[in-house]
């Protein structure tokens, strides 16, 4: 059967891929100040490598295909890969999870090789702290980015800021405001405390305070059918050009709609973000039929909805980052 159906009966046909562990940037949550060890160039994927990943995923009905890190764009010429991943038969979406430090740049090429849309991770309109959370990111770049990708119309564009008690929930108001002229969907993420940089272990805000505070800015409407929803609830304050996305991973996670799979940088498979044991795919890649045993073995895996509580995620040191899950 050439479906990626789980005992639970969860069809998959999304894949994140890392493209690269490495990062541009070292976002205080993601990142400790002296960065992760950078995997050693050899063990990373190729792209050809990649490629025949997603040709027998695309056989299995995998149709969307989100490239993650780190930052996809520090992998030199991504463009090219896109491009191979675009040609293969069944594949409808490619879309990218960026900083867009990199993106204003490149857009033109990125698009003409086959990117659909991006969601680009900001969680501070403020200058310095923006700088502050990403040791040393600069703000204009990414708004560049923003109006950039609006502008080449990879829609929907979508912007994440993971939002973290005392440090930027004050500005939840100025990120709701956004949507009023600029069509994007404004998602607020929770944070989730996983891996060893908890710098903000008390950080959880509840995010059922995000609705009120834009019923506070104007009258909201529930929005449905937006390309690519995934894991968000969205609304909008009537009349805005935007939408407004809420996020909740860890306290009402989406598990029982989940349709994705996960591939890191260095060959391993991933049924959940949140599963730590992963199957090393690297010496199946060359044998389609060996291959494709173990995405339905990896699938088999899958477990009905992650274990993963607060206080595990904070004490359990042995997980990946986020940088080398790619989120
Ligand atoms: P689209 O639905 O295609 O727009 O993408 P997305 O929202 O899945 O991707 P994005 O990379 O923007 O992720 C948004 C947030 O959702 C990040 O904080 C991710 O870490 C989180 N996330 C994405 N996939 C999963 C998942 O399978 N499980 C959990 N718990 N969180 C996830
Ligand atoms: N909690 C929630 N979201 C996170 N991201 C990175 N680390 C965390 C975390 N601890 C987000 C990034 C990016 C997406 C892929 O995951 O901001 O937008
Ligand atoms: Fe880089 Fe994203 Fe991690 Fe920030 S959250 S350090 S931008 S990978």
């Amino acid at each position: 059967m050439n479906t990626l159906v789980d005992k639970f009966g969860r069809k998959h046909d999304y894949m994140r891929i890392a493209v690269t562990d490495r990062c541009n940037l070292r976002c205080q949550y993601c990142m400790p100040e002296e960065g992760v060890k950078s995997l050693d160039h050899l063990n990373i994927l190729s792209f050809e490598e990649i490629l025949s990943v997603v040709k027998v995923a695309a056989k299995l009905g995998v149709r969307k295909i989100r490239l993650t890190g780190g930052e996809p764009l520090v992998r030199k010429d991504l463009e090219s890969l896109i491009q191979m991943i675009h040609a293969v038969p069944g594949i409808e979406d490619i879309a990218m999870t960026t900083n867009a430090i990199f993106l204003a740049d490149r857009i033109d090429a990125l698009k003409a090789a086959g990117l659909s849309r991006v969601n680009i991770s900001l969680d501070s309109l403020n200058e310095d702290r923006f700088r502050l959370m990403t040791r040393g990111g600069e703000l204009k770049k990414v708004i560049q980015g923003i109006e950039k990708a609006i502008e080449k119309g990879l829609n929907p564009v979508k912007v994440n800021a993971v939002v973290i008690k005392g440090f930027n929930e004050d500005e939840i108001a100025d990120f709701i405001r956004w949507t009023i002229h600029l069509p994007i969907q404004m998602r607020f993420i929770e944070y989730m405390p996983i891996g060893d940089s908890l710098v903000w272990k008390d950080g959880y805000y509840p995010l059922e305070e995000v609705r009120k505070i834009a019923e506070s800015i104007a009258p909201v409407m529930d929005v449905v059918g937006v390309r690519g929803n995934g894991p968000a609830s969205v609304f909008k304050l009537a009349g805005a050009e935007g939408t407004i996305g809420i996020i909740h991973p860890v306290s009402q996670h989406f598990c029982s709609s989940c349709n994705r799979l996960r591939l890191t940088a260095d060959g391993k498979l991933k049924p959940c973000l949140f599963w730590q044991n992963e199957v090393d795919i690297r010496s199946y890649i060359s044998d389609e039929e060996q291959l494709t045993n173990v995405f339905r073995e990896v699938l088999n895996l899958k477990e009905e909805k992650h274990q993963m509580t607060e206080e595990q995620m904070s004490q359990d040191k042995t997980v990946r980052k986020m940088s080398q899950i790619g989120g």
